[in-house]
This record gives C-alpha cells, structure tokens and sequence, in this order.
C-alpha cells in the first residue's frame, strides 16, 4: 500500500470514528446517517404517502426511528439490472434503561438498565457512561419524539474492590443482572424525588419540560471518543464498531457512488443483536415493501418485479471475528482472519450465514475488481456461532446473498478494535458492487 493509499485508508477511518461518536444509540446513528443523505440530494420519503420516484435521484425512508433505507435509482429499470443491496444493523448490546429506571437507597440515586442482546457486560464497569436516545413529549397534536443526549460523564458502574472480590483474576467479573448492574447517577437531595432528578436532568438537556415527557428509550454509551492506537496507528478503537462500521461503509459506498446502472439501496435495521424480530428489524416487511413500492414507482408488473429479485445481489455485512494471537485455541484452523488483511466471507453449513460457493465466489471477485484482499471464515465446530440479518433477508425476498465483514476484536465489548485498512477496503468493495 502506497503512503498516498494510508494517509487516505486513515482519513475514512476517522470519518468512521466521527460517524460513531455523533451515534450513541441507534436513533441517533440513523440521525447522522440521514443529515449525510441530505447533505448529497438525497430526499426524504414518508411511507405513509405516495412516492413519485424521479430516474436518478436518491432517497431514503425511516422506518421507527432506529432503521433506514436509503436507495439511488439506476439508469436501468430493476427488471433489467436487478437491485444491488447492502444490508447493516444500527443496533449494537449494553444496556437500556428501564421505564422506571431511576430509585433512592443510601443516599444514592441508581438507575435501574435491562440488558439489551449479549454485550460483555464486564467491560461496563468503571467507564464514563452517559445516556442517549429518544423521548416522546406532549403537543398540541398529541406528542412529538425527540432525540435526547446527557454529553457529560452522567452515570457509572465502579467495580468491587479486589479486597471483596479475591478470585476476580481466576474466575473473571462476575455479574447478577438484576443486583449488580444499577448505574449510579447521583446523590439524594432532601425533598427531590430520584424519578423526578433523573427526569428533570434529561428533559433539560432536551430543552423540555420533565412534565411533558410521556415516555423514552435510552441506550448507556461510553463518553470516550473514537481513537486511533498502536504502531503507524494502524488499528482503531471504539464502542459500537459492530455494526456502525458496516454502516458507515455502505453508506460512504452509496453516496460515493454517481449514477449507478442498477438500483443501489443501502439498508440499515434495527433490532438485529435481538433477533431481528419486530415490524422494523430485518425480519420484518421494510425491506420488500420498500423494494415493493420502487418496482411499482416505475410502473413493473409482478413478473417484472420477480425477475428485478431473480437478478438482485445482496451483501449482508456484519463484523468478524479476528484472531486473537493470546487465544489460539478459540479459533478453527486455517481460518484465521487477521486484523488489516481485507474483508471476510463468513461461512456456515447450517447457514447461520447466507454466504455458499456462488455467493462467495461474486464477492471475490468483486473484490479482485476492487484490488482488494479478502479472507474466508468459519467458527469452531464445537462453540455457538452467531448469525447475522444475512440469512433472514435472503429468506424473506429470495435474494442470492453472501456473509462478509471486516475482521476485528472484542466483539460486544464496550471498548472495540479494527483495522484502519479493512475499513477502506470494505468501502471501496461495496463501491464495487454498486457499480456493478
Ligand atoms: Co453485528
């Protein structure tokens, strides 16, 4: 790699870790992701009227406030070039607060959080933490939802002294989700109540009144911005890497990317780290209605539409799983991926990804065409492999698809890492695709 090819590999890696720190829940990373559409022309779409597409234009729909899709209409009609889609989740695991979530004991006000998906909750513990997310609150026509961030270090989960908890090097931190995850957020003062505290605080931050607030969803995020480490600072470290990085590179390869032949159409969803069950999620219908509704802006008939799926090409990207040089035994033979060394294809025989040997062999050679290296991956036999929206879209529109993502590390930690090259590389292979 040229210096003039890693100074440039550097530069999209910093645009990842801006795009990451102004999403601290997945309303907000559909938020950014909206102000960058609109930024190049693309133009919003509300479902519940009727679209009139123009050739060539782009434009994006939100569906719940946590899932996007964005599209730019290609100079072919679908039926004739089919879509070529990227699919990415806006979700990442923590922890969300309870309706309820704030109460008084010794003098302290907790906040009580559920454990959203399978984060490693140890990695909680002793961070500036804050919260972010959506409100709904009171008007004249019923209610509004706003977004709502705390900016400051608001709440904190301090570990047990080692005094108290001497087998913590053998055995690992050990958490009850019930008893030992509450937040601390602050002190008792005589004649507040903690419910009362807690909900003053957030409305003022979003410049509302605490008695107009009906109810709210708030994800925990870690105030520490993205950062670059290591040596030539070649890896990067942040929360939610899984999948805002996936996220950010299709989109950066969707706005990159002039007057695509086919249709090109980016989608985001929420939901995927719990199943992908819910009318916003992968699982559910947003995907093929919104395919649906652009088959029909240009007027294609049901064979028409069935031929535009028959020639569609999905990539599902999703992080994978680099190897870890201090833990060898966790990781199959010959599969080692390896931080900076390209974009994986993700294999599993009880398709817990969508990838198979036509699928792959596409993405390789999109990759070729892109002069980008790639590397193959498959779990151990004998652990649970995760899976990825990748199986459930091809499912439900019948789309050929493969598993891909950029290796990285710690996985569900709060505190991730990657690789400044792979995030070029993954952008400039789904620029690839959408110019296919
Ligand atoms: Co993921």
């Amino acid at each position: 790699m040229t210096d003039r090819a890693f100074k440039q590999a550097h530069s999209q890696a910093q645009d990842l870790l801006d795009f990451i720190d102004a999403s601290p829940s997945p309303w907000h990373a559909v938020d950014t992701a909206v102000q960058r559409l609109s930024k190049q022309g693309y133009s919003a779409l509300d479902e519940s009227q009727a679209w009139q597409l123009k050739a060539g234009l782009g434009y994006y729909v939100v569906r719940g406030g946590a899932s996007i899709i964005a599209f730019h209409l290609g100079q072919k009609k679908p039926n004739e070039s089919g879509f070529r889609l990227v699919g990415a989740h806006t979700d990442s695991p923590g922890l969300r607060l309870k309706p309820k979530a704030a109460y008084a004991t010794d003098d302290l006000i907790r906040i009580g959080v559920e454990v959203y998906g399978g984060p490693i909750l140890a990695t909680f513990t002793d961070r500036d933490l804050s919260v972010a997310g959506r409100i709904s609150l009171r008007s004249k026509n019923g209610f509004d939802l706003r977004l709502v961030k705390l900016d400051q270090p608001m709440l904190r989960l301090p570990n047990l002294a080692i005094h108290m908890n001497r087998e913590v090097n053998d055995k690992g931190l050990l958490l009850n989700k019930q008893t030992e995850l509450p937040l601390i957020f602050g002190q008792c003062e005589a004649g507040v109540d903690a419910e009362q505290a807690f909900l003053s605080q957030l409305a003022q931050s979003a410049n509302a009144n605490a008695a107009d607030m009906l109810s709210f969803e708030l994800n925990v995020f870690d105030t520490q911005k993205g950062s670059f480490w290591g040596a030539k600072q070649a890896f990067i470290a942040n929360s939610q890497l899984d999948n805002l990085a996936s996220c950010h590179a299709a989109l950066s390869a969707l706005l990159a990317t002039e007057k695509p032949m086919a249709t090109t159409v980016c989608a985001l969803f929420d939901h995927e780290e719990v199943g992908s069950e819910s009318a916003t999620g992968a699982s559910g219908s947003f995907l093929s209605d919104v395919l649906q509704r652009i088959s029909s802006s240009q007027q294609l008939d049901d064979d028409a539409r069935l031929q535009a799926m028959a020639r569609s090409f999905l990539v599902s990207a999703d992080m994978a799983h680099a190897y870890h040089p201090n833990h060898p035994s966790a990781y199959e033979p010959c599969h080692h991926v390896l931080v900076n060394h390209g974009p994986v294809i993700k294999t599993n025989a009880n398709h817990r990804y969508a990838s198979n040997a036509e699928s792959s062999a596409r993405f390789m050679q999109l990759c070729e065409a892109a002069g980008v290296p790639y590397q193959q991956y498959a779990h151990r036999s004998d652990l649970g492999c995760g899976s990825t929206i990748g199986p459930i879209v091809a499912a439900n529109l019948g789309v050929p698809s493969v598993d891909v993502g950029s290796p990285m590390w710690a996985m569900h930690s709060l505190r991730e890492s990657a690789g400044v090259l792979d995030h070029a590389y993954m952008i400039a292979v789904l620029s690839a695709l959408y110019r296919s």
